[in-house]
């Protein structure tokens, strides 16, 4: 970029950031009218909630406020281009998302937005994608070379149904075509494409079980008028047929790290803690596993992960309900705090701390780590949607 496109983009940035969220939220308006073949990638719920439009918003933004320094938000990328390679957003997508992004800017900012600005912000586009379509092929191209590894979609079917507690069910996925399936790391995700009453959705589930099985398994939550939740559990039975892409993610379990691992999670954040506990527990590394769910009804895995423990002796486990019912038996009532943090993690704090759950309670665990010492870089977390700030609370 010359460096006057690059002077009119600092220029704009404040305001684009001050209206940021409108531009991308008439931005998905103006795509998903026009393109309504993007529909599918795109997650109806996470445009409603605001969520991804301030991701979209905050990346492009970033972006260009480092515009001259872009080693500064190079940490950001590699979630961004495993969420798109997850999905499998493909290059001829950019186009269209550009087109779609500078006619935004340009219908929110009005006469602000002249043709050079549009013009500069149009190169600014261009060099990012260029970088995240060159990145998320390099991903296609890995695994699909890799043993048990495919591109695109590849036939599953439910090869079993387990209830694992009043609202989470796992499903075991096996391929059609009775091929290996690619080796994942404990952490990533793989995404279903479903077509449901004529709409096709795809959808992330983490992978809950160790890897190396010949299925794979997700465990999936039954949400609230969820249409691809509702349709695992209503109508997905052994033998229904799903489409699946490779799994992705960078939310993963360090294999060679011996530190202890300390796993905390909330309601059905614990699906790829399950594989996480499963693959390390058999290496001895010291392992605190911290589950909070409501109540006793729905929490989930807690058979499994009493065995793991049971046969473990590295293993040390922490259940803690907010809600429990007379019958049941946690280790803690409430919520997790930094005191029972404090009491599971080592005087050094040196320890890898990956947390999931709902947001409130990640805010809570996140902050809590911190102020007990543990190295930031040393605290990961996933979300089960867009990526949002747990710093900004
Ligand atoms: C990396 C990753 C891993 C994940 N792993 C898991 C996992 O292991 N297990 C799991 O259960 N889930 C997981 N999820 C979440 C999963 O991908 C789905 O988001 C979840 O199953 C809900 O999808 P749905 O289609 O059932 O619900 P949706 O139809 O998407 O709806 C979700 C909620 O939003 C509401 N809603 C929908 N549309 C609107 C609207 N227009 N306005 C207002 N509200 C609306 C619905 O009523 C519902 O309560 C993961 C997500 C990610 C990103
Ligand atoms: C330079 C261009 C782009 C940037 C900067 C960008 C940025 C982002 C960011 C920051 C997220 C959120 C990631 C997270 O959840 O943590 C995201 C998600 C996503 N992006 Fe992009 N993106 C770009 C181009 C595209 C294109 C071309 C497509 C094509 C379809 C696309 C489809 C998606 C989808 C489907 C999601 C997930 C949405 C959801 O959760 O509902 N993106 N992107």
């Amino acid at each position: 970029m010359s460096p006057h496109a690059i002077t009119l983009i600092k220029a704009t940035v404040p305001a684009l950031q001050q209206h940021g969220e409108a531009i991308t939220r008439h931005f998905y308006t103006v795509m998903l009218g026009e393109h309504p073949e993007l529909k599918a990638f795109f997650n109806e719920a996470h445009q409603a909630s605001g969520t991804q439009s301030r991701a979209l918003a905050g990346a492009v933004l970033a972006y260009a406020a480092h515009i001259d320094r872009l080693g500064e938000i190079a940490g950001a990328l590699p979630r961004i281009i495993h969420k798109h390679a997850a999905l499998g957003v493909l290059p001829e997508h950019y186009p269209i998302v550009g087109q779609c992004l500078l006619r935004a800017i340009k219908d929110v900012l009005g006469d602000a937005a002249t043709d050079e600005i549009i013009d500069a912000w149009g190169a600014a586009y261009g060099e990012l994608a260029k970088l995240l379509i060159a990145a998320e092929e390099q991903v296609y191209a890995a695994n699909a070379a890799r043993d048990g590894g495919w591109r695109g979609q590849r036939a599953f079917r439910v090869a079993r149904r387990v209830a694992e507690s009043d609202v989470i069910t796992s499903f075991y996925l096996e391929p059609v075509d009775g091929g290996p399936l690619l080796a994942f790391v404990p952490g990533q995700y793989l995404t279903l494409v479903l077509s449901i009453d004529g709409e096709t959705m795809r959808r992330n589930y983490s992978l809950s079980d160790a890897p190396g099985k010949p299925w794979y398994r997700i465990s999936v939550k039954r949400e609230p008028q969820g249409k691809a939740s509702g349709w695992l559990h209503d109508t997905a039975v052994v033998g229904t047929p799903i489409d699946a892409l490779a799994p992705c993610g960078d939310f993963t379990l360090a294999e060679d790290a011996q530190r202890p691992l300390v796993l905390v999670t909330g309601g059905v954040g614990i699906t790829p803690a399950m594989s996480m506990l499963e693959a390390a527990a058999p290496g001895g590394r010291p392992i605190r596993f911290i589950h909070a769910a409501r109540d006793g009804r729905v929490h989930a895995f807690r058979q499994r992960v009493d065995a793991i423990a049971a046969r473990h002796a590295n293993v040390r486990v922490t259940y803690v309900y907010d809600r429990p019912r007379a019958e049941d038996r946690p280790h803690a009532t409430g919520l997790v705090t930094r005191e029972l943090l404090a009491q599971q993690l080592p005087g050094d704090r040196d320890v890898d701390l990956y947390l999931l759950g709902p947001k409130p309670f990640m805010q809570s665990v996140y902050r809590s780590g911190l102020d007990l010492g543990v190295p930031q870089q040393q605290l990961r977390y996933e979300f089960f949607g867009p990526l949002e700030d747990l710093r900004a609370a």
